[in-house]
């Protein structure tokens, strides 16, 4: 039943100025209206100076973060926020999540639950048990790196937790491709030694001034015996033998074509990809005219490269389906962290595509007139 929509905002603003608060998001726009910001983020952080209101609004480009302080500050934030017309609210709390859509009509549609998720995860981003891996684990002293790199690892790793088996056991061979400068290659063999698994692990660069870096870290460690680096294209580097698990994070381009490529003709188990820029099919697109009735999709030169990235990462988790894979793209870190932040998960069933899932991709790709490079790189393999 539709509600007035001054007081469902009320709602939203006591949660949101509540101390309960998880997260929040406001999107989308209302009838005839355009807010000033495409979407914002609110969230509980606790910094040095105390806990603050996290605010992060993108106007379609670049997004923006700020702190605010408790009470006055945070108060008249939220009702700047409130006053845009926002389309859409989804608030989560520690006990409720609420979901806010205005209608055509301008009432509100409010959809009130139970909290979908604990609250653990929900402040103080700085939290020892909001790792996987300890911040204060000696490791990171040797490896370097930005906090934001830290996060995006130790997510990172939560996807690769959620991924492998609890019950896994024996060797584990695993391959880093697009490493640079190895933080996830070292964290990936901390944590999975850490697990008590049997773990060789090799990092593969085409830059030989990293492969010597990243030996001499290995050696520093005292891993060196079990994590080496080769420096190499991703598509033809020697790494014998084949790994059971492939991680690749933010190779750039289409060398994540390449990883997912060799995953498959290595028959990979586990392959977890998070892609970087997609150039290949945003400059095919480019180069056509989108088929009707889909032109308004690929006019804007900024949604044409959206739709790129989404068809490539769509066409790519197709592909891998059709070759005995279980794939599925998800969100591995908040876009605060890297916006880069899609992850393809993929897991090797071995079951053989349908002739649906087959006409599905092809069609798709047909329609729009376009050859991905993973296609291209997959010409001849099986991987089932
Ligand atoms: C954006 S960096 C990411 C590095 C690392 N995975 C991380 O997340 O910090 C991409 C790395 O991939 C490497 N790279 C790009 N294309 C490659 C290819 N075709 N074969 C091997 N390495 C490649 C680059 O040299 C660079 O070190």
């Amino acid at each position: 039943m539709p509600e007035a929509l001054d007081s469902a905002l009320s709602e939203v603003r006591a949660l949101l100025l509540g101390p309960g608060l998880t997260r929040a998001v406001a999107a989308g726009r209302r009838r005839g209206q355009r807010p000033s910001v495409v979407r914002a983020e609110l969230r509980p952080v606790t910094l040095k100076a105390g806990p603050r209101l996290q605010i992060a609004t993108s106007d379609g480009a670049r997004p923006t973060t700020r702190n605010v302080a408790p009470g006055a500050e945070a108060g008249a934030a939220v009702d700047e926020l409130l006053a845009e017309p926002f389309g859409n609210w989804h608030v989560e709390t520690a006990d409720a999540t609420l979901q806010l859509r205005v209608t055509k009509s301008g009432e509100a549609q409010v959809h009130r639950a139970a909290a979908s998720r604990p609250t653990a995860a929900a402040e103080g981003h700085d939290r020892a048990k909001d790792w996987l891996l300890d911040p204060g684990d000696p490791l990171f002293a040797e490896i370097g790196g930005s906090a934001a790199k830290r996060r995006q690892v130790d997510a990172f790793l939560r996807a690769l937790a959620a991924t492998l088996p609890d019950d896994l056991t024996g060797p584990l061979r695993v391959v880093d491709l697009g490493c640079g400068n190895a933080y996830l290659t070292f964290a990936a063999y901390r944590y999975l030694t850490g697990r008590g698994l049997d773990v060789t692990l090799v990092g593969v660069d085409v830059r030989e001034d990293q492969r010597r870096r990243n030996s001499e870290l290995a050696e520093r460690l005292g891993w060196a015996d079990r994590v080496g680096f080769v420096a190499g294209t991703i598509a033809e580097a020697a790494v014998d033998p084949a790994p059971d698990l492939v991680l690749a994070l933010h190779a750039c381009d289409t060398a994540t074509d390449e990883a997912l490529a060799r995953a498959v003709r290595w028959g990979a188990r586990w392959v977890l990809a998070a892609p970087c820029c997609h150039h290949d099919l945003a400059a095919q697109l480019r180069s056509r005219p989108a088929p009707a009735p889909y032109e308004l999709l690929t006019r804007q030169g900024i949604l044409r490269e959206r739709f790129a990235d989404v068809l490539t990462d769509a066409v790519r988790a197709g592909l891998l389906r059709l070759h005995g894979y279980r794939a599925e793209v998800v969100e591995f870190v908040d876009s605060q962290h890297t916006p880069r932040n899609l992850l393809i998960r993929a897991r090797r069933t071995a079951g053989a595509p349908t002739e649906s899932q087959r006409t599905e991709y092809r069609e798709l790709v047909d329609q729009w007139g376009v050859t991905p490079r993973l296609e291209t790189l997959l010409d001849g393999a099986d991987g089932r």
